[in-house]
């Protein structure tokens, strides 16, 4: 029997990430931030002086990644770079490495490695279009750009960091623009997506809305 899989992808702080970790642990399933491994080569590549460009040794960077995600924290070799992967820099050259097809056909084997039972609900760009094609259910979240700005100053700010908003704002059309106009894997709903705006929709009611779905299309 195939491990079912739920895919929620959406342009950046459409709180994809949060919805999508609470729908993993109504369900009891596995959960995939696949941004983190973009941003995990991106951190590698900026600590390293790789450029943006160099896919060579980006992919080779990618081949060395063994991450852990434990309790809603990231390791890799022996190093805790939970924070550290959420710097809008990293971000900003985890969009920019995104282009690449090599690189996101050497995350593609670590990314489907996550589907393991009971389930899988994994989020990012991609997911529903190239990496679960065959996905129960697949899920476009949105929220409008003020919106989607306003979330993300929150979020740094109560992680410490200091943040303008209308640099967010600004920075974060940029990297919409570049994830939906890239050839390889754009940012797009897959045909069968079920779109989902939540710029006037509470946290709870998101996850109440995938989950209803969820059950409602493929519970016995
Ligand atoms: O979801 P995020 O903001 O953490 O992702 C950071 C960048 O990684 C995003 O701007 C584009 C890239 N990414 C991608 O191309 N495909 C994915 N499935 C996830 C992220």
């Amino acid at each position: 029997m195939t491990v079912p899989v739920i895919a929620i992808d959406g342009p950046t702080a459409s709180g994809k990430g949060t919805v999508a970790s609470r729908v993993a642990q109504a369900l009891g399933f596995h959960y995939l931030d696949s941004g983190a491994l973009y941003r995990l080569v991106a951190l590698a590549a900026l600590e390293a002086g790789v450029e943006a460009d160099n896919v060579q040794e980006l992919v080779r960077l990618a081949r060395g990644l063994a991450p852990r995600f434990e309790a809603g924290r990231v390791w890799q070799d022996g190093r805790d770079l939970t924070l550290a992967i959420r710097r809008e820099e990293v971000g900003r050259m985890a969009s920019r490495i995104a282009v690449h097809a090599a690189l996101r056909a050497e995350l593609l084997r670590l990314q489907r490695a996550f589907r393991r039972p009971p389930g899988l609900v994994a989020e990012g760009r991609d997911m529903g279009t190239v990496v679960f094609p065959d996905a129960k259910l697949k899920v476009f979240l949105t929220a409008s750009d003020e919106v989607r700005a306003a979330r993300r100053y929150q979020q740094l700010i109560e992680q410490g960091f200091t943040a303008n908003i209308c640099d967010l704002l600004a920075d974060l059309r940029a990297r919409d623009e570049r994830d939906m106009n890239r050839p390889v894997a754009p940012l797009k709903p897959a045909e069968d997506a079920y779109r989902l705006d939540s710029s006037a929709l509470t946290i709870d009611e998101v996850v109440r809305c995938v989950l209803d779905r969820y059950r409602g299309e493929h519970t016995p």
